[in-house]
C-alpha cells in the first residue's frame, strides 16, 4: 500500500498542495483528478521523491519514501511515467527500453520479450528512432519502459494526452489490464475525467491543491456538483 499523509507542497510563494491525504492499494487504480494546476503533477512528482513536501510524508508497506533520493525510490519499486512521457527521442525503442530494464541486474533479453508481447507494435519498432513513433506508440513505449523495471507502483501523468479517444480508450484498458494481472497500484494523473473514470476504482478530486473528494469512481462519476465544478464535465 502506498499513501501520502497530510502533503503540503509549495514552490516559493505558491502552495501547490495542502495537507493531502489519501491511499492507493495493490491492484487498484486510484485515479487523480482535478483541473489545470490543481496539484497533480506536484503530487506525482513528490511521491517520486522529484520535489521535497514542506509537510507530511509519502509512505510505501510501512517505509517512507520522504528524503529519499529519486533513484532510491525507483529501486523501491515506484516507477514514474512523467507528463510529456519521457522517452528519449534519439534513441530507439529497444534502447529506451534496455534503458528501464538496468535497475534489473537481469538479462535484458526475456524482459524486452514480456514488453514485445505486452505491446506488439513496439516489438515491430524495436529499431525505429522513438522521436518517429506515433503519440499513442510513443505513450506504449514510455509506460512499456516504466514497466520492465517491474515496478510495484505506476504513478502515471496524464498518458491520454494528445492521443485520440480511440487510442485513448486501448491505452486506459491496457492500464485496467496491468493493474489486475501484476497487482500494480496504479495512480493515474488524468484532466480527461471520463475516461480515468470508466477504469479507475477510486478518485481523488483536488482543487487548489486540497482533496475536495475521495470516493469510489461510480460515485464520482455521479456526482453532479463534483462534476460541474471541479472536474469540468459539461454534457447534456
Ligand atoms: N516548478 C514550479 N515553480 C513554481 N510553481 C510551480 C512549479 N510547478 C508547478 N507550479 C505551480 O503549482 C501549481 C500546481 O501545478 P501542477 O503542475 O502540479 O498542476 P497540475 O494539476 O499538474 O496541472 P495540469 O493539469 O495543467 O498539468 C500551479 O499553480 C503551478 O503554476
Ligand atoms: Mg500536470
Amino acid at each position: 500500500m502506498i499513501g501520502v499523509e497530510s502533503l503540503s507542497v509549495a514552490y516559493g510563494a505558491v502552495q501547490a498542495l495542502r495537507e493531502v491525504t489519501f491511499e492507493a492499494p495493490p491492484g487498484r487504480i486510484t485515479a487523480v483528478l482535478g483541473a489545470n494546476g490543481a496539484g497533480k503533477t506536484t503530487l506525482l512528482r513528490t511521491i517520486s521523491g522529484l520535489v521535497a513536501p514542506r509537510e507530511g510524508r509519502v509512505h510505501l508497506g510501512g517505509e517512507t519514501l520522504t528524503g529519499r533520493a529519486p533513484e532510491e525510490i525507483v529501486r523501491l519499486g515506484v516507477a514514474h511515467v512523467p507528463e510529456g512521457r519521457g522517452v528519449i527521442g534519439e534513441f530507439t525503442v529497444e534502447e529506451n527500453l534496455r534503458l528501464g530494464a538496468m535497475i534489473r541486474r537481469e538479462p535484458a533479453g526475456p524482459l524486452l520479450e514480456e514488453q514485445y508481447a505486452l505491446f506488439p507494435v513496439l516489438g515491430e519498432r524495436r529499431r525505429q528512432g522513438a522521436v518517429t513513433l506515433s503519440g499513442g506508440e510513443r505513450q506504449m513505449l514510455a509506460m512499456a519502459r516504466a514497466l520492465i523495471a517491474r515496478p510495484r507502483v505506476l504513478l502515471l501523468d496524464e498518458p491520454s494526452l494528445g492521443l485520440a479517444p480511440m487510442v485513448t480508450a486501448q491505452l486506459m484498458h491496457s492500464i485496467r489490464d496491468l493493474c489486475a494481472s501484476r497487482e500494480l497500484t496504479v495512480i493515474l494523473v488524468e484532466q480527461n475525467a471520463k475516461s480515468a473514470l470508466r477504469i479507475a476504482d477510486t478518485a481523488v478530486v483536488l482543487y487548489l491543491g486540497r482533496v475536495v473528494a475521495n470516493a469510489p469512481a461510480e460515485e464520482v462519476a455521479r456526482d453532479e456538483r463534483l462534476r460541474q465544478y471541479y472536474l469540468g464535465m459539461v454534457e447534456s
